[in-house]
C-alpha cells in the first residue's frame, strides 16, 4: 500500500519505518530540510532504540523514502498520516498550528481520494477542523475531491516505540466510514496476527481515548508520588509500600514507581490540555487539575532536598552537584519537559554548579543548556563526580544501576548520593557509607565501609 507520512519526529519516523518494514511503500514528508538530507543520507536524528536499522533497511531497498514536498509524497499514497507535534501553549491549550499547515497543504494538494489519518494527539474535534480547513481550500481552488478523516492516535513510548508499534497493546480508530475502518484493517493487519486489535468508534472518542490513557497513567504517577511523600514524612518505606499495593490484581506494579514526576513530550502537555478542554466544555477537571500541581511540586523535589541538605551544612552557594540523567526518561535523548532541567535550574539558581551527564542526551542538553554558565555536561560517567560535593540521580538509565560506588565514594568531596529514582538499596547504600537521600524512604547515614 502507498502511503505519505507528514513529520518525521518520534512518531512519524517510527510509525513510517514500521509500515515499511511491512511492504509498504511510504514516503516520509517533514519541513525540515536538514532532517531530510540527514535521513536521505542514512542518518537517523533521534535515538530511539532498533530505529536506525529498520530506517537503513527499508531506505536501501527502496519501500522508505524522503523529502520535503508533500505533492510528491502525497501522489501516490491513499493513507497520508499527520505525525506533526502538537505542543503546549501558554494557556496550556494544545497549539494547533503545525496541524492547521498541514491540513491546509493538503487541502491545496490533494486531486484524488485519500484518507488522511490524525495520528498525532489532538483535541476532541480536531479531526472535524481538519475535515473544514480541507474542504474550504478545496472551495477555494473550486475543486471536488473525496475524502476522509480519521482518528489514529498513537499510543507508543519513547525508548522502545519500535517494539511498541511493531507489536501495539490496541489500535484505535475513529471513523464513521465502515469502508475507510476496512482500509486501515487492512493496513494494521500485521501488526495484529495474535489477535484482533483494532477498536474501531467514533472520531470523537477515539481523540479522547488518548488523553483519557496518558491523564490515566500520569494520574497514577502523581498518585505514587504523593504517597512517596507521605512515607517520607510518616517513616514509611515507598518501596515496600508499592510492593503490598502491587500485589492486588485490581491496582498492578505498572506504572506506580515514585520518582522526579513524568515529563517528556506527551504526559505534561496532555494533562493540561484535556484540563483546558474539559474548561472550555464547563467541566470541572478537579482531578486532572491535581495531577499537574502534583507532578510540578514534585520536578522541584529532588533539588530541594539538595538545598536543604547544603543549607544545614553552611550553605549551598558555591557547591557543585554531579548530576546523572539528563533525558526525561532512560532510552532516550528526548529532553523535552524533563525533571533535570527543573533540578538544574533550581540549583544553579542557588548558586551552585552542576556537572551533568547522560549516555544519549548531551548533545541536546549541550544546546538547551548552553546559555546557563554554570552548568558542564560531560562525555563521562565519573567525571562529573570528580571533586563534586554530591551525586544526584535524576534518570533511571540502567548504567546508573550499579556503578562503581568505590569510585564514586573516592571522586567524591563528601559522600553523598541523592536518588530521585530510587535505584538503590539503602542497606547496601549504609554498608558503602554513603550519605544516601531517596525517594519515599527514610535517609541512611553509612557506616564507613568498603567492600
Ligand atoms: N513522542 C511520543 O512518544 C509520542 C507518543 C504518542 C503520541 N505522540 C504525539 O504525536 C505527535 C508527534 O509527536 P513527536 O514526538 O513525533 O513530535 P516531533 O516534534 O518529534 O516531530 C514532529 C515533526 O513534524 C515536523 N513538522 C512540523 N510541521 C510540519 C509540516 N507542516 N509538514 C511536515 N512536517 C512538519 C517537524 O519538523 C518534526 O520533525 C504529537 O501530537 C505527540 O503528542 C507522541
Amino acid at each position: 500500500m502507498n502511503i505519505c507520512i507528514i513529520g518525521t519526529g518520534y512518531v512519524g519516523l517510527v510509525a513510517a519505518a514500521c509500515l515499511a518494514e511491512m511492504g509498504n511503500d511510504v514516503s516520509c514528508i517533514d519541513v525540515n530540510p536538514q532532517i531530510i538530507d540527514r535521513l536521505k543520507a542514512g542518518k537517523v536524528h533521534i535515538f530511539e532504540p532498533g530505529l536506525e536499522p529498520l530506517v537503513t533497511r527499508n531506505t536501501a531497498e527502496g519501500r522508505l523514502t524522503f523529502s520535503t514536498d508533500l505533492a510528491e509524497g502525497m501522489r501516490d499514497a491513499l493513507f497520508v498520516f499527520s505525525c506533526v507535534g502538537t505542543p503546549s501553549m501558554p494557556d496550556g491549550s494544545c497549539d494547533l498550528s503545525y496541524v492547521d499547515q498541514v491540513a491546509t497543504q493538503i487541502g491545496r494538494i490533494i486531486d484524488d481520494y485519500k484518507i488522511v489519518i490524525n495520528k498525532s494527539t489532538v483535541p476532541v474535534g480536531t479531526a472535524d477542523r481538519v475535515k473544514g480547513i480541507i474542504a474550504e481550500e478545496l472551495k477555494k481552488r473550486g475543486a471536488s475531491v473525496e475524502f476522509d478523516v480519521v482518528s489514529n492516535p498513537e499510543f507508543l513510548k519513547e525508548g522502545d516505540a519500535v517494539n511498541d508499534f511493531l507489536k501495539p497493546d490496541r489500535v484505535i480508530v475513529g471513523t464513521d466510514n465502515v469502508r475507510t475502518a476496512k482500509l486501515l484493517e487492512t493496513l494494521y493487519a500485521p501488526f495484529a496476527r495474535s489477535r484482533d486489535k483494532m477498536i474501531v468508534m467514533g472520531v470523537r472518542s477515539a481523540e479522547m481515548t488518548k488523553y483519557a490513557a496518558n491523564c490515566m497513567l500520569a494520574t497514577k504517577i502523581s498518585f505514587m508520588n504523593e504517597v512517596a511523600n507521605i512515607c517520607e514524612a510518616v517513616g514509611a518505606d515507598v518501596r515496600e509500600v508499592r510492593a503490598g499495593i502491587g500485589s492486588d490484581r485490581r491496582i498492578g506494579y505498572h506504572f506506580i514507581y515514585p520518582g522526579v514526576g513524568y515529563g517528556g513530550s506527551c504526559f505534561p502537555k496532555d494533562v493540561r490540555a484535556l484540563i483546558h478542554t474539559a474548561k472550555s466544555y464547563g467541566c470541572a477537571p478537579s482531578l486532572v487539575e491535581a495531577v499537574d500541581a502534583v507532578n510540578n511540586r514534585q520536578k522541584g523535589m529532588l533539588a530541594e532536598k539538595i538545598k536543604r541538605y547544603f543549607k544545614e551544612k553552611g550553605g549551598a552557594q558555591g557547591k557543585t552537584v554531579a548530576l546523572w540523567g539528563l533525558a526525561f526518561k532512560a532510552n532516550t535523548d528526548d529532553m523535552r519537559e524533563s525533571a533535570a532541567l527543573d533540578t538544574i535550574r533550581s540549583l544553579t539558581d542557588a548558586g551552585m554548579t552542576v556537572k551533568a551527564y547522560d549516555p544519549v542526551a548531551g548533545d541536546n542538553a549541550r544546546k538547551i543548556l548552553k546559555d546557563n554558565p554554570s552548568v558542564a555536561v560531560m562525555d563521562n560517567q565519573y567525571d562529573p563526580v570528580d571533586g563534586a560535593d554530591a551525586l544526584a540521580v535524576v534518570t533511571d538509565w540502567n548504567q546508573f544501576r550499579n556503578p562503581d560506588f568505590n569510585r564514586i565514594k573516592n571522586m567524591l568531596n563528601d559522600p553523598v548520593v541523592f536518588d530521585g529514582r530510587n535505584l538503590f538499596s539503602r542497606s547496601f547504600m549504609k554498608e558503602m557509607g554513603f550519605l544516601y537521600i531517596s525517594v519515599g524512604r527514610q535517609p541512611v547515614v553509612g557506616v564507613e565501609r568498603r567492600l
